[in-house]
């Protein structure tokens, strides 16, 4: 499989602040990839970073070969960067399927498409955003980036603050998205063992820089080292999903 997206020595944060160090990666297309370490150490501004919300100081970013400097966040949109968020980005003002509607382009994604895929959607079409659980309005985040015919998805934290059964249900939809649909997914996760399931890669931070970068398989075969590159980042997460 062709190379989709790639980083060569990426440096980037906020304003003179430089939060991500000479970060280097290559994504395939119809691969998905864990974006794993603990707090603070730069997965969302490495995300930011892709979908051009924060100062890119160096490096270089492709897009099927295709350079994204100096590209706004919309036109990294329309190039194929589907974006989703820590916060969840979604109308909470609009229905549901306003908030599906109101974005879609052309493509294999249409809102019909998004309701297949997650019929608790379907159900709740006419509902308003603040009328939906956390894990509906995740779904609505996941289905409102579709609906732009992404060529890569950029999912930050999906699964935090979300039941067992939501959680399980999401990783469904992740991995159809991508091996069944040829679409490429980084997902940030503090919860590893659940999302190394379904990823073909992974990349850990460890204070803006890349500690680690293999398959996925590598890490949920060598609990040790994972614990090692991670830390406590497990006990955290297993304490956030038992409620
Ligand atoms: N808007 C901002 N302006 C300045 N510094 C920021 C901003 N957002 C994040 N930072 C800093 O960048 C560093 C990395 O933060 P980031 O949010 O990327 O970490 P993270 O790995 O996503 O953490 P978490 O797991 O808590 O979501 C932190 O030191 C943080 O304080
Ligand atoms: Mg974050």
């Amino acid at each position: 499989m062709s190379v989709l997206l790639q980083l060569d020595q990426v440096s980037a944060g906020y304003g003179e602040a430089v939060v991500l160090h000479a970060v280097s990666f290559a994504l395939k297309e119809g691969e998905t990839l864990a974006l794993l370490g603990r707090n603070g150490v730069g997965k969302s501004t490495l995300i930011d970073t892709l979908a051009g919300a924060t100062r890119q100081h160096g490096g270089r970013i492709s897009l099927s070969g295709k350079a994204l400097h100096g590209l706004s966040s919309h036109q990294r949109a329309a190039a194929g960067i589907g974006w989703v968020p820590q916060e969840r980005n979604i109308f909470k003002s609009l229905t549901v399927h306003e908030n599906l509607t109101a974005v879609a382009r052309p493509g294999r994604w249409t809102p019909a498409r998004v309701y297949e895929m997650f019929p608790r959607l379907a159900e709740r079409k006419t509902n308003l955003g603040t009328q939906l659980s956390g894990g509906e309005q995740q779904m609505l985040a996941v289905g409102r980036a579709l609906v732009l015919n992404p060529r890569v998805l950029l999912l930050d934290e999906p699964l935090e603050g979300l039941a067992p059964i939501i959680v399980e249900e999401l990783l469904r939809a992740i991995r159809r998205i991508t091996r069944e649909e040829g679409v490429s997914a980084i997902v940030v996760e503090q919860h590893p063992q659940a999302i190394l399931r379904v990823s073909d890669q992974a990349v850990v931070l460890d204070q803006g820089s890349v500690r680690f970068d293999g398959r996925a398989q590598e890490l949920l075969d060598n609990r040790e080292k994972l614990d090692a590159l991670i830390g406590l980042a497990k006990g955290h997460s297993d304490a956030r999903h038992a409620s």
